[in-house]
Protein backbone atom coordinates (compact mmCIF):
# COMPACT_ATOMS: atom_id res chain seq x y z
CA UNK A 1 0.00 0.00 0.00
CA UNK A 2 1.37 3.26 -0.63
CA UNK A 3 2.73 5.79 2.03
CA UNK A 4 -0.50 8.11 3.40
CA UNK A 5 -2.69 5.82 1.56
CA UNK A 6 -6.53 5.66 2.68
CA UNK A 7 -6.97 2.37 0.81
CA UNK A 8 -7.58 0.32 4.23
CA UNK A 9 -9.98 2.74 5.81
CA UNK A 10 -12.40 4.40 3.40
CA UNK A 11 -15.78 6.17 5.05
CA UNK A 12 -18.75 4.20 4.10
CA UNK A 13 -21.18 6.37 2.86
CA UNK A 14 -24.06 7.31 5.32
CA UNK A 15 -27.04 7.69 3.22
CA UNK A 16 -28.22 5.60 0.16
CA UNK A 17 -28.08 7.70 -3.36
CA UNK A 18 -26.12 10.38 -4.08
CA UNK A 19 -29.01 12.05 -6.31
CA UNK A 20 -28.33 15.93 -5.29
CA UNK A 21 -24.47 17.28 -4.29
CA UNK A 22 -26.03 17.33 -0.34
CA UNK A 23 -26.67 13.40 -0.16
CA UNK A 24 -22.94 13.41 0.83
CA UNK A 25 -22.11 14.64 4.14
CA UNK A 26 -19.27 17.41 4.65
CA UNK A 27 -17.09 14.31 6.13
CA UNK A 28 -17.93 12.51 2.64
CA UNK A 29 -16.98 14.91 0.84
CA UNK A 30 -13.68 15.80 2.27
CA UNK A 31 -13.09 12.05 2.43
CA UNK A 32 -13.91 11.33 -0.95
CA UNK A 33 -11.19 14.02 -2.03
CA UNK A 34 -8.59 12.24 -0.12
CA UNK A 35 -9.69 8.87 -1.56
CA UNK A 36 -9.79 10.11 -5.35
CA UNK A 37 -6.09 11.90 -4.83
CA UNK A 38 -4.95 8.01 -3.69
CA UNK A 39 -6.81 6.17 -5.88
CA UNK A 40 -4.63 8.09 -9.00
CA UNK A 41 -1.45 7.88 -7.08
CA UNK A 42 -1.79 4.04 -6.92
CA UNK A 43 -5.19 2.88 -8.83
CA UNK A 44 -3.54 -0.87 -8.57
CA UNK A 45 -4.08 -0.55 -4.85
CA UNK A 46 -8.18 -0.69 -5.95
CA UNK A 47 -8.25 -3.37 -8.34
CA UNK A 48 -10.65 -6.12 -7.44
CA UNK A 49 -12.43 -3.92 -4.54
CA UNK A 50 -15.86 -4.34 -6.64
CA UNK A 51 -15.29 -7.55 -7.84
CA UNK A 52 -18.50 -9.79 -8.24
CA UNK A 53 -20.55 -6.46 -8.14
CA UNK A 54 -22.79 -5.36 -11.13
CA UNK A 55 -23.58 -1.71 -11.94
CA UNK A 56 -26.15 -0.77 -14.21
CA UNK A 57 -25.73 2.55 -15.93
CA UNK A 58 -28.97 4.25 -17.54
CA UNK A 59 -28.93 7.34 -19.81
CA UNK A 60 -31.78 9.04 -21.33
CA UNK A 61 -29.02 11.69 -22.91
CA UNK A 62 -25.70 11.04 -24.94
CA UNK A 63 -22.22 11.11 -22.95
CA UNK A 64 -18.75 10.93 -23.59
CA UNK A 65 -16.62 11.08 -20.46
CA UNK A 66 -19.55 9.87 -17.81
CA UNK A 67 -20.23 7.24 -19.66
CA UNK A 68 -16.86 5.92 -20.26
CA UNK A 69 -15.38 7.18 -17.00
CA UNK A 70 -17.63 5.02 -15.20
CA UNK A 71 -17.84 1.98 -17.24
CA UNK A 72 -13.58 1.93 -16.86
CA UNK A 73 -13.77 2.91 -13.04
CA UNK A 74 -15.90 -0.19 -12.90
CA UNK A 75 -14.10 -2.56 -14.51
CA UNK A 76 -10.77 -1.12 -13.14
CA UNK A 77 -12.39 -1.90 -9.71
CA UNK A 78 -13.04 -5.24 -10.44
CA UNK A 79 -17.12 -5.17 -10.85
CA UNK A 80 -18.69 -5.02 -14.05
CA UNK A 81 -21.49 -2.77 -16.07
CA UNK A 82 -24.28 -2.97 -18.21
CA UNK A 83 -25.42 0.04 -20.16
CA UNK A 84 -29.22 1.12 -21.20
CA UNK A 85 -29.52 4.68 -23.40
CA UNK A 86 -33.29 5.92 -23.96
CA UNK A 87 -35.96 7.03 -21.59
CA UNK A 88 -35.71 5.44 -18.50
CA UNK A 89 -39.42 4.14 -17.57
CA UNK A 90 -40.50 4.64 -21.10
CA UNK A 91 -41.85 1.61 -21.82
CA UNK A 92 -42.85 0.70 -18.59
CA UNK A 93 -43.58 2.30 -15.34
CA UNK A 94 -40.03 3.44 -13.52
CA UNK A 95 -41.19 1.96 -10.28
CA UNK A 96 -41.35 -1.87 -12.15
CA UNK A 97 -38.09 -0.63 -14.09
CA UNK A 98 -36.06 0.20 -10.03
CA UNK A 99 -37.28 -3.41 -8.96
CA UNK A 100 -36.13 -5.35 -12.07
CA UNK A 101 -32.63 -3.73 -11.78
CA UNK A 102 -32.39 -4.51 -7.74
CA UNK A 103 -32.47 -8.05 -8.87
CA UNK A 104 -29.87 -7.61 -11.07
CA UNK A 105 -27.31 -5.09 -9.98
CA UNK A 106 -25.58 -3.81 -6.92
CA UNK A 107 -26.16 -0.12 -8.05
CA UNK A 108 -27.31 2.29 -10.77
CA UNK A 109 -26.45 5.15 -12.39
CA UNK A 110 -28.25 7.10 -14.50
CA UNK A 111 -28.41 10.07 -16.73
CA UNK A 112 -31.92 11.45 -17.00
CA UNK A 113 -33.83 14.73 -18.34
CA UNK A 114 -35.93 15.56 -15.09
CA UNK A 115 -34.08 15.16 -11.66
CA UNK A 116 -37.63 13.96 -10.38
CA UNK A 117 -37.03 10.58 -13.03
CA UNK A 118 -33.79 9.73 -10.88
CA UNK A 119 -35.71 10.76 -7.25
CA UNK A 120 -38.67 8.28 -7.88
CA UNK A 121 -36.12 5.76 -9.35
CA UNK A 122 -34.06 6.09 -6.12
CA UNK A 123 -37.23 5.46 -4.02
CA UNK A 124 -38.25 2.29 -5.67
CA UNK A 125 -34.92 0.80 -6.32
CA UNK A 126 -33.26 -0.83 -2.79
CA UNK A 127 -29.42 -0.62 -4.24
CA UNK A 128 -28.10 2.92 -4.01
CA UNK A 129 -28.33 5.26 -7.09
CA UNK A 130 -25.89 7.90 -8.76
CA UNK A 131 -27.16 11.27 -10.63
CA UNK A 132 -24.97 11.09 -13.56
CA UNK A 133 -26.85 14.23 -14.35
CA UNK A 134 -30.23 15.68 -14.59
CA UNK A 135 -31.97 18.80 -15.55
CA UNK A 136 -30.51 20.26 -11.85
CA UNK A 137 -27.47 18.76 -10.77
CA UNK A 138 -24.56 17.51 -11.96
CA UNK A 139 -22.60 16.04 -9.10
CA UNK A 140 -20.09 13.85 -10.42
CA UNK A 141 -18.85 16.88 -12.29
CA UNK A 142 -18.49 18.80 -9.40
CA UNK A 143 -15.99 16.13 -7.06
CA UNK A 144 -13.61 15.89 -10.37
CA UNK A 145 -13.82 20.22 -10.51
CA UNK A 146 -12.92 20.70 -7.21
CA UNK A 147 -10.49 17.52 -7.16
CA UNK A 148 -8.77 19.36 -9.90
CA UNK A 149 -8.66 22.50 -8.22
CA UNK A 150 -7.02 21.24 -5.41
CA UNK A 151 -4.46 19.97 -7.24
CA UNK A 152 -3.76 22.87 -9.15
CA UNK A 153 -3.94 25.43 -5.73
CA UNK A 154 -2.94 22.96 -3.42
CA UNK A 155 -5.87 23.58 -1.29
CA UNK A 156 -9.58 25.18 -1.60
CA UNK A 157 -10.14 27.33 1.16
CA UNK A 158 -9.96 30.56 0.66
CA UNK A 159 -10.15 30.30 -3.21
CA UNK A 160 -12.32 32.33 -5.94
CA UNK A 161 -14.58 30.41 -8.17
CA UNK A 162 -16.52 31.85 -11.00
CA UNK A 163 -18.92 30.74 -12.95
CA UNK A 164 -19.78 32.51 -16.20
CA UNK A 165 -22.71 31.47 -18.07
CA UNK A 166 -26.04 29.64 -17.32
CA UNK A 167 -27.13 28.74 -14.26
CA UNK A 168 -27.64 25.07 -14.78
CA UNK A 169 -27.13 21.78 -13.60
CA UNK A 170 -23.18 22.41 -13.75
CA UNK A 171 -23.78 26.08 -11.79
CA UNK A 172 -25.54 24.63 -9.35
CA UNK A 173 -23.59 21.52 -8.16
CA UNK A 174 -20.54 23.63 -8.27
CA UNK A 175 -21.98 26.38 -6.21
CA UNK A 176 -23.01 23.67 -3.61
CA UNK A 177 -19.71 22.28 -3.33
CA UNK A 178 -17.40 24.80 -3.44
CA UNK A 179 -19.23 27.01 -0.68
CA UNK A 180 -19.30 23.87 1.53
CA UNK A 181 -15.14 23.39 1.43
CA UNK A 182 -14.90 27.37 1.98
CA UNK A 183 -14.52 29.02 -1.12
CA UNK A 184 -15.68 31.83 -3.03
CA UNK A 185 -18.12 31.61 -5.45
CA UNK A 186 -19.50 33.89 -8.17
CA UNK A 187 -21.77 33.33 -10.78
CA UNK A 188 -22.00 35.88 -13.75
CA UNK A 189 -24.93 35.04 -15.70
CA UNK A 190 -27.64 37.41 -17.64
CA UNK A 191 -30.98 38.51 -16.31
CA UNK A 192 -33.35 35.24 -16.69
CA UNK A 193 -30.69 32.65 -16.32
CA UNK A 194 -30.25 32.46 -12.53
CA UNK A 195 -29.64 29.25 -10.56
CA UNK A 196 -32.92 28.20 -9.16
CA UNK A 197 -33.39 29.82 -6.12
CA UNK A 198 -34.01 26.74 -3.96
CA UNK A 199 -30.15 25.86 -4.81
CA UNK A 200 -29.21 29.55 -4.14
CA UNK A 201 -30.66 29.75 -0.76
CA UNK A 202 -28.99 26.02 -0.11
CA UNK A 203 -25.32 27.70 -1.14
CA UNK A 204 -26.19 30.88 1.13
CA UNK A 205 -26.79 28.64 4.02
CA UNK A 206 -23.54 26.61 3.38
CA UNK A 207 -21.85 29.78 3.04
CA UNK A 208 -22.71 31.27 6.25
CA UNK A 209 -21.33 27.47 8.05
CA UNK A 210 -18.06 27.59 6.29
CA UNK A 211 -17.17 31.55 5.89
CA UNK A 212 -17.11 31.40 1.85
CA UNK A 213 -19.06 34.33 0.07
CA UNK A 214 -21.69 33.58 -2.93
CA UNK A 215 -21.95 36.49 -5.25
CA UNK A 216 -24.93 36.30 -7.73
CA UNK A 217 -24.29 39.37 -10.98
CA UNK A 218 -25.23 40.74 -14.02
CA UNK A 219 -21.87 42.17 -13.80
CA UNK A 220 -18.94 39.96 -15.49
CA UNK A 221 -15.85 42.44 -14.44
CA UNK A 222 -18.13 42.14 -10.64
CA UNK A 223 -17.75 38.38 -10.64
CA UNK A 224 -14.09 37.98 -11.98
CA UNK A 225 -12.31 40.35 -9.81
CA UNK A 226 -9.79 38.69 -7.80
CA UNK A 227 -10.80 34.94 -9.48
CA UNK A 228 -8.90 32.03 -9.28
CA UNK A 229 -10.70 29.73 -11.70
CA UNK A 230 -13.10 31.05 -14.09
CA UNK A 231 -15.47 28.37 -15.49
CA UNK A 232 -17.97 28.15 -17.97
CA UNK A 233 -20.78 25.65 -19.35
CA UNK A 234 -22.63 25.59 -22.91
CA UNK A 235 -25.37 28.31 -23.15
CA UNK A 236 -27.85 25.62 -24.38
CA UNK A 237 -27.59 22.08 -22.38
CA UNK A 238 -29.05 18.74 -23.19
CA UNK A 239 -33.02 19.16 -23.72
CA UNK A 240 -33.24 22.81 -24.52
CA UNK A 241 -32.39 22.82 -27.99
CA UNK A 242 -35.24 24.53 -28.91
CA UNK A 243 -34.34 27.57 -26.91
CA UNK A 244 -31.10 28.13 -28.74
CA UNK A 245 -31.07 30.82 -30.82
CA UNK A 246 -32.62 33.30 -28.10
CA UNK A 247 -29.94 31.58 -25.64
CA UNK A 248 -27.16 32.78 -28.05
CA UNK A 249 -27.97 36.14 -27.86
CA UNK A 250 -28.51 36.86 -24.62
CA UNK A 251 -25.18 34.93 -23.54
CA UNK A 252 -23.01 36.53 -26.14
CA UNK A 253 -21.23 38.93 -23.55
CA UNK A 254 -20.06 36.19 -21.39
CA UNK A 255 -17.62 34.51 -23.24
CA UNK A 256 -14.49 33.61 -22.19
CA UNK A 257 -12.35 35.11 -24.06
CA UNK A 258 -8.40 36.18 -23.62
CA UNK A 259 -10.44 39.58 -22.91
CA UNK A 260 -12.36 38.64 -19.93
CA UNK A 261 -9.37 35.87 -18.15
CA UNK A 262 -7.68 38.86 -17.89
CA UNK A 263 -10.03 40.42 -15.59
CA UNK A 264 -9.54 37.17 -13.21
CA UNK A 265 -6.16 36.66 -11.53
CA UNK A 266 -2.97 36.27 -13.14
CA UNK A 267 -2.50 32.77 -12.20
CA UNK A 268 -6.39 31.79 -12.60
CA UNK A 269 -7.21 29.07 -14.00
CA UNK A 270 -9.98 28.20 -17.01
CA UNK A 271 -12.43 24.82 -16.82
CA UNK A 272 -15.30 23.42 -18.66
CA UNK A 273 -16.90 20.74 -17.63
CA UNK A 274 -17.21 19.54 -21.61
CA UNK A 275 -18.08 19.40 -24.12
CA UNK A 276 -17.11 22.64 -25.15
CA UNK A 277 -18.07 24.95 -27.99
CA UNK A 278 -15.80 26.66 -29.15
CA UNK A 279 -16.91 30.11 -30.56
CA UNK A 280 -19.64 29.87 -28.32
CA UNK A 281 -19.12 29.98 -24.22
CA UNK A 282 -15.22 29.92 -25.12
CA UNK A 283 -12.78 31.26 -27.36
CA UNK A 284 -10.32 28.15 -28.97
CA UNK A 285 -7.32 30.31 -27.51
CA UNK A 286 -8.80 29.89 -24.19
CA UNK A 287 -9.35 26.14 -24.11
CA UNK A 288 -6.21 25.31 -25.72
CA UNK A 289 -3.74 27.99 -23.02
CA UNK A 290 -1.90 26.56 -20.63
CA UNK A 291 -4.01 27.73 -18.18
CA UNK A 292 -7.05 25.80 -19.31
CA UNK A 293 -7.27 22.69 -16.97
CA UNK A 294 -10.06 21.40 -19.19
CA UNK A 295 -8.85 18.26 -19.35
CA UNK A 296 -7.60 17.52 -15.85
CA UNK A 297 -11.32 17.43 -15.54
CA UNK A 298 -12.26 15.20 -17.60
CA UNK A 299 -9.34 12.66 -16.22
CA UNK A 300 -10.17 13.40 -12.88
CA UNK A 301 -14.12 11.80 -13.37
CA UNK A 302 -12.08 8.66 -13.34
CA UNK A 303 -10.74 8.85 -10.30
CA UNK A 304 -13.66 10.98 -8.24
CA UNK A 305 -16.28 8.74 -9.47
CA UNK A 306 -14.12 5.66 -8.17
CA UNK A 307 -13.57 6.91 -5.07
CA UNK A 308 -17.30 7.36 -4.81
CA UNK A 309 -18.25 3.75 -6.42
CA UNK A 310 -15.36 2.41 -3.60
CA UNK A 311 -17.18 4.52 -0.75
CA UNK A 312 -20.90 3.44 -2.17
CA UNK A 313 -20.43 0.13 -3.10
CA UNK A 314 -16.77 -1.22 -1.44
N1 LIG B 1 -18.95 16.55 -18.62
C1 LIG B 1 -19.74 15.53 -18.96
O1 LIG B 1 -20.58 15.08 -18.18
O2 LIG B 1 -19.54 15.05 -20.21
P1 LIG B 1 -20.46 13.98 -20.95
O3 LIG B 1 -21.76 14.67 -21.26
O4 LIG B 1 -19.69 13.62 -22.19
O5 LIG B 1 -20.67 12.81 -20.06
N1 LIG C 1 -25.07 21.64 -18.89
C1 LIG C 1 -24.71 20.62 -19.83
C2 LIG C 1 -23.67 19.74 -19.25
C3 LIG C 1 -23.18 18.62 -20.12
C4 LIG C 1 -22.14 17.77 -19.46
C5 LIG C 1 -25.94 19.82 -20.20
O1 LIG C 1 -26.74 19.51 -19.30
O2 LIG C 1 -26.14 19.53 -21.38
Amino acid sequence: MGPGSVHNRILKFSGSDLLRDLDLTDDELNHLLDLAADVKRTPEEYAGALAGKGIALLFEKPSLRTRLTFELAIRQLGGNSVFCDGPVGGREPLKDVARNLDRWVNGIVARVFAQETIEELAQWASVPVINALSDLYHPCQALADVQTIQERFGNLKGLKLTFLGDGNNVAQSLMITAVRLGMDFAVGCPEGYLPNLETVAQAEGLAAVSGASLEITHEIGKALAGAHAVYTDVWTSMGQEREAVKRKKAFRPYQVSDELMAQARADAIFMHCLPARRGEEVTDPVMEAERSAVFDQAENRLHAQKALLLMMLG
